[in-house]
């Protein structure tokens, strides 16, 4: 197959080593606005080097990976499926609302497959709480709640082209919590709080965020986030159930210390960060990829989902702006 990839800064220079090891794929070229950045990663993973993204469009792809700034998704989405090719866009969509809904236009007018990058879809212990979930193990769910807690705050040019923390971070936990338990949101409360450096309040964003969800069957949640876990990078999902209680991202590696006497448990070295917590979603995502592209599968993670949870956080967005819960019937289109 002949794979373009767009984009190769943190998450992009992984996906292109992992891209080159899936043998299904003959041909991989790689752009991004930095020409030099480009060629110096398609000389580190042995591709071919695109002068300028656009050239992208003229190689006969079967398949485009996006995993360029997030203000560029939109744009190179709609350019793809315009021209028949199959993409895979990491998370989320679109910075924005209006830009999102085009996208999703185009998709449906084209019909060409799209898959976003949630990768924790593709994760062992996300799928084992689906299915534990959704089983009826657990009885009831009487609270599920979930973190995405980063070791370090984004560099300051991340920040102003990310969407903020609910659509750029939380949007991973919106999406699935959406995922495990089959329900959709009806309402949220969300706040924001700015204790760490100054570049992330002057772009208008918080470096640390909490939201409470309500699902369509009563289900409570709250959603932490934090861009200053130093410790290690800490993604968890509880799910608390009137039978049994189950816990995704609890290992030894989980970056928090029991201070009781006894507590031995978790010892092991923290998460440095979200490649070495997620590696193989990451890798399983981008193999399911080759089979969305060839049309052998169905998208597993659509453009209409990636949609659903960002108008989450874009009812979040609109709760802590005034202060008040927001029913997800205000923020639909
Ligand atoms: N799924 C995940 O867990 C995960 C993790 C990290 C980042 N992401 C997403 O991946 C995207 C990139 O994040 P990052 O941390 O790698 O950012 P980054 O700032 O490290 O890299 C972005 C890259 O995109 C390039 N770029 C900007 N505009 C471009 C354009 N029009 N065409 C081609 N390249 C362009 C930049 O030159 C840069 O090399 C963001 O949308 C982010 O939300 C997802």
């Amino acid at each position: 197959m002949r794979i373009g990839l767009a984009g190769v800064g943190l998450i992009g220079s992984f996906h292109a080593k992992t891209l080159r090891q899936l043998s299904a794929i003959d041909t991989l070229v790689i752009a991004d606005a930095n020409a030099e950045r480009a060629r110096q990663i398609a000389g580190e993973v042995g591709a071919r080097a695109a002068d300028r993204v656009d050239d992208l469009f003229r190689e006969k792809l079967d398949g485009l990976v996006i995993a360029a700034a997030t203000d560029a998704h939109p744009g190179l989405i709609v350019q793809a499926v315009e021209a028949g090719i199959p993409v895979f866009c990491e998370k989320p969509v679109a910075p924005t609302l209006g830009e999102t809904l085009t996208v999703l236009e185009h998709v449906e007018k084209t019909r060409v497959p799209v898959q976003i990058g949630f990768q924790r879809r593709f994760d062992a212990g996300y799928i084992a709480a689906r299915e534990a979930i959704q089983s009826g193990r657990l009885g009831w769910i009487h609270t599920l709640r979930a973190c995405t807690l980063d070791e370090a705050p984004p560099p300051p040019s991340y920040v102003p082209t990310s969407g903020g923390i609910f659509r750029d971070c939380s949007i991973h936990d919106f999406d699935v919590l959406r995922w495990v338990t089959g329900r959709d949101v009806v309402s949220v409360y969300a706040t924001g709080a700015n204790r760490g450096d100054d570049y992330i309040r002057d772009a208008g964003d918080f470096d640390t965020a909490a939201v409470l969800l309500t699902f369509d069957d009563g289900t409570l949640a709250a959603v932490s986030a934090s861009m200053y876990n130093t410790m290690g990078y800490d993604v968890r999902l509880e799910a608390l159930g009137s039978k049994q209680s189950i816990a995704v991202g609890l290992d030894e590696r989980t970056p928090l210390r029991s201070v009781e006497p006894e507590a031995r448990f978790p010892a092991g070295s923290p998460y440095p960060g979200f490649i070495e917590r997620f590696r193989k979603a990451y890798e399983r995502e981008l193999a399911v990829f080759l089979d969305v592209a060839a049309r052998r599968i169905e998208t597993p993670c659509s453009a209409a989902d990636g949609l659903a949870a960002f108008l989450v956080a874009e009812a979040c967005e609109r709760s802590r702006r005034e202060g008040r819960p927001v029913q997800m019937s205000e923020v639909q289109p």
